[in-house]
């Protein structure tokens, strides 16, 4: 069963609403405007319960089958935030607020999971409840942990959840995923260095925390070198070193802070351990103050094993065999869909947007041509989930 014929019908209708969203970018949880359209639209297309307000500014709706004898509850999810940076795309639809941009393609989410609702609405070929999830603040905001902890999953009795994301580069039609973990963990980290201030001409009064911050960066860096499995992954990335001021001032103080990626709980505590060993030894040696504040941020996605076949089984369905990777190198990157999965199991999957800049590139734009897949996608991964009688 290749692309559904309705989805390919619907497609110059999403796009209209996906470039819409395009020029009209908000970010975490402020999200209004795009919120109010979502509400209204799946108010109009007849849903059977809309609810507002679900981690803030989430949005569910309910779509019943034309029979419940399964009693399955199936939740897809797609988020509606946009990046706080420019977009310099000059498309017609580019967007018109200024340092706000829709450059991780969460514009297509929403409109295609948008079409999906309509679809399933019309049609309702399937025995049992869809519940479909547009949620804010994916991009650093936990917007999914929100809807979750809000009640997401036990008021709606979702029993399994399933999530997609665009990947440019791959080609449009094709999906890609794997069992297990996907994405990372992304933690960030803070170092504060104390030190002692000299006059630059006096260093062997002052015990310098640029010296001590140099000696910490190259430290850091061998925790993946020498203290992680080589056949397993890990990042440790030092992005900021900030300190000092003048030319002839050693300063008192500097800081770096960073970013840690792991794929398994048991690399991550080891990492954040070393990482206070570290701190300490290195302040012991340079007799200077190191304070660490290490925050864990998303955790691993990890996608469950059933559910992840399923979802390949359907993208198989829809893209042909020769178009769907069952066995995707994870990436260091993180999504918030691993709240979601935390708490019921279920699978993330990319779809193919084709060539162009990629991810959080100022020049990305979401491919449209990649609509009909993603539709197709979620309307069969309902009708498959729960084969009406
Ligand atoms: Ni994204």
């Amino acid at each position: 069963m290749p692309i559904i014929n309705r989805a390919a019908g619907l497609k110059d209708e999403i796009t209209a609403w996906r470039r819409d969203f395009h020029a009209n970018p908000e970010i975490l949880y402020d999200v209004h405007r795009t919120a109010g359209i979502v509400e209204r639209k799946l108010r109009e297309l007849g849903c059977d319960e809309v609810v507002t307000g679900i981690g803030r500014t989430g949005v569910v709706a309910v779509i019943k089958g034309r029979s419940n004898h399964s009693g399955k509850v199936i939740g897809l999810r797609a988020d509606m935030d946009a990046l706080p940076m420019t977009e310099t795309t000059d498309v017609p639809y580019a967007s018109t607020i200024k340092g706000r941009a829709h450059a991780c393609g969460h514009d297509g989410h929403t409109a295609m999971l948008l079409g999906a609702a309509k679809y399933l609405a019309e049609t309702r070929n399937f025995d049992g409840t869809a519940v479909v999830i547009f949620q804010p603040a994916e991009e650093g905001g936990a917007g999914g942990l929100a809807m979750v902890k809000d009640g997401l999953m036990d008021r709606w009795g979702i029993q399994e959840v399933y999530g997609l994301h665009n990947m440019p580069g791959l080609p449009v039609g094709h999906f890609t995923l794997r069992p297990g973990p996907l994405m990372a963990a992304a933690d960030t980290f803070s170092i504060g260095i104390e030190g002692y201030g000299a006059h630059a001409s006096r260093p062997h009064v002052s015990i310098d925390p640029v010296a001590v911050g140099c000696q910490l960066h190259v430290a850091l860096q061998t925790i993946v070198a020498r203290n992680i499995d080589p056949l397993k992954c890990a990042v440790v990335s030092v992005t900021m070193f900030q300190a000092g001021e003048a030319t002839n001032v050693i300063p008192q103080t500097a800081r770096l802070q960073g970013t840690v990626r792991t794929l398994e709980a048991k690399i991550r505590d080891t990492i954040e351990a070393r990482m206070g060993e570290i701190c300490s030894g290195v302040a012991a040696a340079h007799r200077a103050k190191i304070s660490l504040d290490y925050r864990r941020g998303y955790p691993v996605t990890v996608n469950h094993e059933r559910q992840t076949s399923f979802a390949a089984s359907v993208a198989r369905d829809v893209a042909g065999a020769a178009a769907v990777d069952t066995e995707m190198t994870p990436v260091m990157g993180a999504e918030d869909f691993s709240y979601m999965l935390e708490a019921r199991p279920g699978a993330f999957i990319f779809m193919g947007t084709g060539p162009g800049p990629g991810l959080h590139h100022p020049a990305y734009d979401f491919n449209d041509e990649a609509i009909p897949a993603g539709v197709s996608y979620w309307a069969r991964l309902v009708e498959t989930a729960m084969p009406a009688a």
